[in-house]
C-alpha cells in the first residue's frame, strides 16, 4: 500500500479523466454544473452513472490514513460507509474485521463483490484448509436515509463526499452507530486543500468539513467520546493528467466511552 495511495472524487464528471490516478483516484477532474445543489438529486443514479462512466474510478488500495489509523485496532464488527469499490472493506476484512460496507450505487458495489472475490480467491490458494469465506456483507443504500441496525466496533467514513448529499446527517449516523468501547474514523479532503483539477464541484462548501467543525457537528469534545486524533495531513498527489499536487486529509479518531 502506498501513501500516496488514496480514493475519492466526489464530483467527477463522465469525461473527466480516462484511468484510475494512482496518486489520489478520488479526486476529480470532474467539471460539474457549479450551481447544481446538494441534495435533492437521485444519489444512486448519479452515482451509478459516474462509475460506469469508466472501467474503474479508485486505485483499489486501501485509503492511507484508514490503514494508519484502524491497523493497530482490535479487529471486530466494521462499518463502511460510501465504500466505493470496496477497497477498504476488503483491507478491514483481510485484517480480520466483519465488515458492512454501505453505498448507494449498485455498479460501485457490484465491482466490490467482484474484487473480494477476486482477493479471496488469492488468499484462498495460500490457506491450509481451503477456501475463505467472505466476511463482507456489500449493502445498498442512501445514507440520507439509512440507519444502521446495529452497532459496531469500528465505524470509517473515508472521502464521503458527494455533491447529492451533504455531510452532517450521514457523519451523525456514523457516530450513532459506534458502540461503546468502539471508534470512528473519519477521513475527508480538508476544504483549504483541495485539489487544484477538483473542478467546479468541489467548490461546494458543503460538501466538505474542517476537523473542528466535525468535532463540533458530532459532539466529540463532549463527555462521552474520548478524541484520539483530530488533525490534517498533508499529502502529495497525481492527478488526472499526471500532474503533481499536496492536498491535505482532515483525520478525526474518536472513542466512544463506554
Ligand atoms: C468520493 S467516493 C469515496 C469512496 C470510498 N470511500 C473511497 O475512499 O474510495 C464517495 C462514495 O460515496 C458514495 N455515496 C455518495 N452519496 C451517497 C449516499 N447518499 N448514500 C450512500 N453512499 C453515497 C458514492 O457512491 C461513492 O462511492
Amino acid at each position: 500500500m502506498s501513501e500516496h495511495a488514496a480514493h475519492r472524487n466526489e464530483a467527477q464528471h463522465p469525461e473527466s479523466h480516462q484511468k484510475p490516478h494512482d496518486g489520489d483516484p478520488g479526486l476529480s477532474g470532474g467539471t460539474l454544473a457549479e450551481d447544481a445543489a446538494i441534495g435533492g438529486a437521485d444519489a444512486a443514479a448519479t452515482w451509478d452513472e459516474r462509475y460506469r462512466s469508466k472501467p474503474r474510478m479508485w486505485s483499489g488500495k486501501p485509503n492511507p490514513q484508514l490503514v494508519r489509523e484502524a491497523g493497530g485496532l482490535r479487529p471486530g464488527k466494521a462499518l463502511d460507509l460510501g465504500c466505493g469499490e470496496g477497497a477498504d472493506a476488503i483491507w478491514l476484512a483481510q485484517q480480520g474485521w466483519t465488515v458492512t460496507a454501505v453505498d448507494v450505487s449498485a455498479v460501485a458495489l457490484d465491482r466490490a463483490r467482484s474484487h473480494e472475490k477476486a482477493a479471496l480467491a488469492r488468499e484462498s490458494v495460500h490457506a491450509a484448509d481451503g477456501a475463505i469465506a467472505s466476511r463482507i456483507t456489500w449493502q445498498q443504500a442512501d445514507l440520507e436515509q439509512w440507519q444502521p441496525g446495529n452497532s459496531f466496533d469500528l465505524v470509517t467514513a473515508q472521502f464521503l463526499h458527494s455533491q447529492e448529499l451533504a455531510w452532517q446527517g450521514p457523519l451523525r449516523t456514523a457516530a450513532s452507530a459506534v458502540k461503546p468501547g468502539g471508534t470512528l474514523l473519519v477521513v475527508g479532503h480538508h476544504p483549504d486543500r483541495l485539489p487544484p483539477w477538483g473542478g467546479a464541484g468541489h467548490h461546494h462548501r458543503d460538501m466538505f468539513y474542517t476537523g473542528d467543525e466535525l468535532v463540533q457537528e458530532l459532539g466529540l469534545a463532549g463527555p462521552e467520546w474520548q478524541l484520539e486524533v483530530q488533525t490534517s495531513r498533508e499529502r502529495p498527489v497525481t492527478g488526472p493528467e499526471g500532474q503533481h499536487a499536496t492536498i491535505a486529509d482532515v483525520v478525526v479518531r474518536a472513542t466512544r466511552l463506554p
